[in-house]
């Protein structure tokens, strides 16, 4: 058989409205192999974000969810599910997009949109705990450990099951962009790591 001819593995999909290095990381792995799959469409609510820049630089195909106060939520929802199920998508990654998933897009995906959080869940996560909010309330706790943690998506922020984790030890003097800086480094394998768990496993 020609080798061009084996199927290419899962088709993913990455929700990104920022700096998008989870997208670039993700990419990267496969288009080196470490993942049995392709990123087949990103969706943005910021087409200013690198993450939208990134998508169009590389040719990806990528669309803006419209998520602006005037747009309501039902129709985004459907919107989205639309464009995921129009691309043929297998995985729905959400990084760092801080939008609900609405439940529209949830019943077209069941367990199949997973989400990374810069905390060990089920700590500091929920509404408002993102980005720099989420590591001065665990600064401020005086924690001795965060992390990271990929979980399914549900109806409620941070909430769904949680598939993998893993720990950073928090030292004196810690501030919370070196904390982001030192998660972000866990994160990028982890996000990987749990994926090809998720690909090997389900059908
Ligand atoms: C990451 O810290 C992730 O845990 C959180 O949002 C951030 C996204 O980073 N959900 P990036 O935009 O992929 O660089």
């Amino acid at each position: 058989m020609n080798a061009t001819l084996t199927p290419p593995g899962a088709r993913l999909a990455v929700l990104a409205s920022g700096r998008g290095s989870h997208l670039r990381h993700l990419y990267k792995a496969c288009n080196q192999g470490i993942l049995d799959a392709q990123i087949c469409l990103v969706v943005s609510n910021n087409i200013r974000s690198s993450a939208w820049r990134f998508a169009a630089s590389e040719g990806l195909p990528h669309w803006f969810c419209d998520t602006r106060h005037d747009a309501k939520d039902s129709a985004v929802d459907a919107a989205l599910a639309a464009c995921l199920l129009e691309h043929r998508i297998d995985w729905v990654i959400t990084a760092g997009y801080l939008k609900k998933i609405g439940p529209s897009t949830l019943a077209a995906f069941p367990n199949k949109i997973i989400n990374i959080h810069p905390a060990l869940l089920p700590n500091y996560g929920g509404a408002g705990m993102y980005g720099q909010n989420v590591h001065r309330a665990v600064l401020a706790a005086n924690e001795r450990q965060s992390g990271a943690t990929v979980h399914y998506v549900t109806a409620h922020y941070d909430e769904g099951a949680i598939i993998a984790q893993n720990h950073v030890t928090i030292t004196q003097g810690m501030t919370p962009d070196s904390l982001a800086e030192a998660i972000l480094k866990i994160e990028h394998p982890l996000l990987v790591h749990a994926l090809q768990g998720l690909l090997t496993h389900h059908d």
